[in-house]
């Protein structure tokens, strides 16, 4: 009966066994599990869109090349997510309907513009190291189709962080404007960088319940800590400056201090009221609708076939 189900569920989710699509689980644990890889699979898709706006301005072949592969890599991320998100029961047809009614989310980060080269270094060395370090841990969720997608993302999350510092430091060793460049980048990608871990603990809603079953390894806190940790000694030697005049080095703590992010622009932001974000949502509906052909022509091929 349910209870007994209940507590197997519970026992494998406890002795960090996976959880696969035809077990049973709570219609809760189901309903987040829908809402984060969905929109963790849209922020890949919108994620494309940044940088994509570089790959006919690269100012090498070579750098053309490398962000080429990365934006390739990014959508067969969202792939991946959407197909981890199917095995939950709903279709990827509805997801990218609810991306583009704005009834899904996806991460504020993508919502900044890009306006210097620069940016696509930031965005490599920040934004994926971000990512990094909010997707190891999830290689280790309760959720197999989840955790194993996200083992295949992080190898390839490795590249985008490395190739985006190589490409900073090699500005750094160029002249003062290229270095100005990347300071100005910095200043602008930093705040919203710490913000992609979400909102503070004590004002997620979903944290508790994620971390109980196993989805979330760790809050969104300690997340934005180890990112802090992680990126301030990168930042010293790229010899850029971080714009928090209270970043410090806590010898108690083992941590470094850090200053408060701006809650509101998160929130704003979340809710629409980004730079890009209605620029980006209606690149992705143009995109859609672009391609419904090719999908009404393969659902009519597969028709004929069988
Ligand atoms: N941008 C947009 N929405 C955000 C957000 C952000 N930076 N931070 C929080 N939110 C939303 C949450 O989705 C939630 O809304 P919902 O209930 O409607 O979904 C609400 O704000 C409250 O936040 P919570 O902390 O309660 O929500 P979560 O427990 O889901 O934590 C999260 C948010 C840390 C983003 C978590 O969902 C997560 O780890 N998701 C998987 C990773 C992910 O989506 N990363 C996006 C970055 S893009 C990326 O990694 C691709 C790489 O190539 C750059």
């Amino acid at each position: 009966d349910d209870q007994e189900l209940l507590e197997h569920f519970e026992r494998t989710v406890q002795r960090d066994q996976r959880i696969e699509p035809r077990d049973w689980m709570p219609d809760g644990y189901r309903k987040t599990l829908i809402r984060q890889i969905a929109q963790h699979a849209h922020s890949e898709i919108i994620g494309m869109q940044p940088e994509g706006a570089w790959i006919t301005r690269a100012p090498s072949l070579r750098r053309k090349a490398i962000l080429l592969a990365k934006v390739q890599d990014e959508a067969g991320h969202g792939l991946y997510l959407y197909a981890a998100t199917e095995t939950l029961g709903v279709d990827r047809a509805e997801l990218t309907e609810n991306l583009i009614e704005g009834r899904q989310k996806y991460s504020s980060i993508f919502n900044y513009p890009t306006p210097s080269f620069a940016d696509v270094g930031v965005i490599g060395w920040l934004v994926d190291g971000a990512a990094i370090c909010n997707q190891v841990p999830l290689c280790r969720t309760s959720y197999g189709p989840y955790a194993r997608a996200m083992i295949r993302v992080c190898k390839e999350e490795s590249f985008h962080q490395r190739q985006g510092y190589e490409l900073l430091m090699t500005m750094m060793r160029g002249s003062s404007e290229q270095r100005d460049m990347v300071q100005d980048a910095v200043n602008r990608w930093w705040w919203p960088s710490l913000m992609m871990f979400g909102p503070p603990d004590g004002d997620s809603p979903n944290t508790a319940r994620s971390m109980a079953w196993r989805i979330k390894r760790h809050t969104n806190d300690e997340l934005r800590q180890k990112f802090v940790d992680m990126t301030v000694p990168q930042a010293e030697k790229l010899g850029v400056t971080l714009p928090d005049p209270e970043l410090r080095w806590n010898a108690e703590r083992e941590h470094y201090d850090f200053g408060e992010p701006d809650w509101a622009e998160l929130k704003r932001v979340i809710s629409g009221g980004g730079e890009c974000n209605a620029e980006r949502v209606e690149h992705r509906r143009r995109a859609h609708e672009d391609g419904a052909w090719v999908r009404e022509a393969a659902v009519a091929h597969a028709a004929r076939r069988s």
